[in-house]
């Protein structure tokens, strides 16, 4: 514990407040210092404090007491590419395959419609199934169906043409995390044929065909440094994303990773403050991963500057088989249970549940 009575511990104090004040000051810092700060905060409860109510006071700036709410179906579980990490990648032989209809997207869009969802993310591995034809014809189903909702796509890389056919569809908005901005530790947690800097290119054509896109890392996934999270902040201020997507790492039995620790919790928390303080407006997630972690997870990203949540709206029967890690929760509740449920959380951390869009302010 630093001391102000020690002349050690006066010069520790003094330089943990400064490097903390001047990113409050500037909502941005060095590489190294990015280091720095997070050390410094994992390491002084005072620290972390002040992070925090910097956090809260910038969410409440700009959304008030507003959280916004995402319906997230998850229609398909085929993927052709092969994340060490991840329990639906390619060449695990366990998982159970399926794919939601068209129809039954629609399904889950109308029973969210009245449940109060005015946001639709259709995410999924990355599957040959639904050709680019395929997307942008339920793409079009939807903004014909609930024109004053918006519809946001989690289907992984793909070409520019490919994301500007779903953007004249009717698309608005596209999460694709990029997992970590390091180099050498996105190649030790992907495939060779996954290439990095084809990752970060698809973010910057998102951004460019006029999508509010979001990106995002795992926090302690295999081999991950603090010098990685420091990189991926400074990735997040370059790129400055409408949304930024972050969440643990948790073990999957069925990867090379099973025997893995899963991410911290605390560091989740203050990576999300931390965030909120580099890029004010950013939609945040309180994400299920960490709700997964924590059954108080959730509750806990909001209370560190997280202002979305993203309730499951996937058919019950399939809920279980999009399992991207060990545990994951929600997956026996029904979509109105968990809006219920979230709405329940939300409130009673002191926050209203939206029935709104819930636009990027950038
Ligand atoms: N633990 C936590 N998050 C994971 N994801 C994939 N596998 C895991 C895991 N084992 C995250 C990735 C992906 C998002 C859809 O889910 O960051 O982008
Ligand atoms: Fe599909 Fe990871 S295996 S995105």
């Amino acid at each position: 514990m630093p001391s102000l009575l020690t002349g050690k511990g006066s010069v520790e104090y003094n330089e943990s407040m400064n490097i903390t004040d001047k990113f409050i000051k500037n909502n941005n810092l060095a590489k190294e210092e990015f280091v720095e700060l997070i050390r410094l905060a994992e390491a002084d409860a005072e620290v972390r404090r002040s992070l925090t109510e910097e956090a809260v006071k910038l969410r409440r700036k700009y959304y008030g007491i507003d959280v916004y709410t995402r319906g997230l179906i998850e229609f398909t579980n085929y993927c052709r590419n092969d994340c060490y990490y991840c329990g639906i990648r390619r060449s695990n032989r366990n998982a159970e395959r399926y794919r939601l209809t068209k129809e039954e997207i629609l399904e889950c869009c109308r029973n969210g419609y009245g449940l109060g969802f005015r946001t639709f993310v259709l995410q999924g591995g990355e599957d040959p199934y639904f050709t680019d034809e395929r997307m942008a014809d339920i793409v079009r189903a939807i903004r014909d169906g609930f024109p004053e909702c918006a519809i946001t796509l989690s289907v992984g890389e793909h070409s520019k043409d490919t994301y500007r056919l779903w953007k004249e569809a009717g698309a608005d908005r596209y999460l694709l995390r990029h997992e970590t901005a390091d180099e050498a530790l996105y190649g030790s947690l992907h495939p060779k044929e996954m290439d990095f800097a084809r990752r970060r290119q698809c973010l910057y054509d998102l951004k460019e065909l006029g999508y509010q896109t979001g990106a995002g890392f795992m926090v302690g996934s295999p081999g991950q440094k603090l010098e990685d999270l420091a990189e991926d902040l400074v990735f997040l201020k370059e790129l400055n994303p409408n949304m930024a997507g972050i969440g643990p790492f948790i073990p999957h039995h069925d990867t090379r990773y099973a025997g893995e620790p899963a991410g911290s919790v605390e560091r989740t928390v203050l990576l999300l403050s931390i965030i909120r303080i580099l890029l004010p407006k950013v939609l945040l997630p309180a994400t299920t991963a960490l709700g997964t972690m924590d059954p108080l997870g959730r509750e806990k990203g909001l209370a560190a500057g997280a202002n979305v949540v993203m309730p499951n709206l996937s058919p019950l029967k399939n809920r279980r088989q999009y399992e991207l890690y060990d545990n994951k929760i929600c997956t026996g509740e029904e979509a109105a249970e968990c809006r219920m449920c979230l709405a329940g959380r939300v409130e009673s951390a002191g926050y209203r549940l939206v029935i709104d869009r819930g636009d990027s302010k950038l």
